[in-house]
């Protein structure tokens, strides 16, 4: 088998590459398509495979709760339509797994038997497989801009609770005008920008708001879970 060809990766900040695809649900455009939500593009390495099977039950089960955040899922591997139909239909009927059963997947799954959009997207790695995408997973924004890009390998199935963590993260930075410190849940302190001069970190340290100041560049405030929550899902 011939080596795929080494591509640059997608970079954060940067527009997302734009593709047309024929998925389980229809054909798309994208990110045209999405504009307006956030959207996760994620990859699997192949159809009919175990861990891939957990992830895409976690994720069709979570579904509704990451659409309540304004965020599409869309799924994509280099196998064929046909394919992914008949291991989403196998899904469906057979499997239980962890207390889900009859799950029904309807987002969206990319056919990318060119691998055309994996290697666009970075997703084959060769050091890994040439053959089979990693597990990648894009964060994009209404605007069609790649704000967060996560890797793993193949033998390591995702994290879902870090998976909604980060597009919550996201958007309450954005609407809050924050940063978020390690480990960063809602309800806990968010970090304030930086003061751009000696002065302006003074006034703010000795400011009455409820910040606290571990020093000139590290401040943070209290922002509530249900202010984040509220603002970031949809009525
Ligand atoms: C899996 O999903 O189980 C898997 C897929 C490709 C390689 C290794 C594991």
């Amino acid at each position: 088998m011939e080596e795929a060809k080494v591509t640059t990766l997608p970079r954060i900040g940067e527009k997302a590459p734009e593709f047309e695809a024929i998925t389980t649900q229809g054909n798309i455009k994208f990110p045209g398509d999405y504009k307006g939500s956030w959207v996760i593009l994620f990859s699997h390495p192949a159809d009919f495979t175990p861990v891939c099977t957990s992830e895409f039950m976690t994720f069709a089960t979570m579904e509704s709760q990451f659409a309540e955040a304004n965020c599409k899922l869309v799924g994509l591997s280099v196998d064929g339509l046909y394919s992914h139909i008949a291991w989403l239909r196998t899904i469906k009927e057979k499997i239980q797994y962890k207390g889900m059963k009859d799950v029904e997947v309807k987002f969206p799954l990319i056919e990318d038997i060119t691998m055309e959009v994996a290697k666009k997207y970075g997703m084959i790695q060769p050091g890994e497989s040439s053959t089979k995408a990693v597990r990648a997973v894009f964060y994009i924004d209404p605007k069609g801009m790649i704000r967060t890009m996560i890797y793993y390998p193949l033998s390591l199935g995702r994290n879902f609770d870090e998976l909604y963590r980060v597009l919550i993260a996201l958007q309450a930075a954005d609407e809050f005008g924050v940063a978020m410190p390690a480990d960063w849940r809602p309800g806990d302190d968010v970090i304030v920008p930086t003061a751009g001069s000696c002065g302006a970190a003074k006034e703010r340290m000795e400011s009455k708001d409820e910040m606290t100041c571990y020093d000139w560049f590290f401040c943070t405030k209290k922002l509530d879970k249900d202010t984040v929550m509220k603002k970031i899902l949809k009525k």
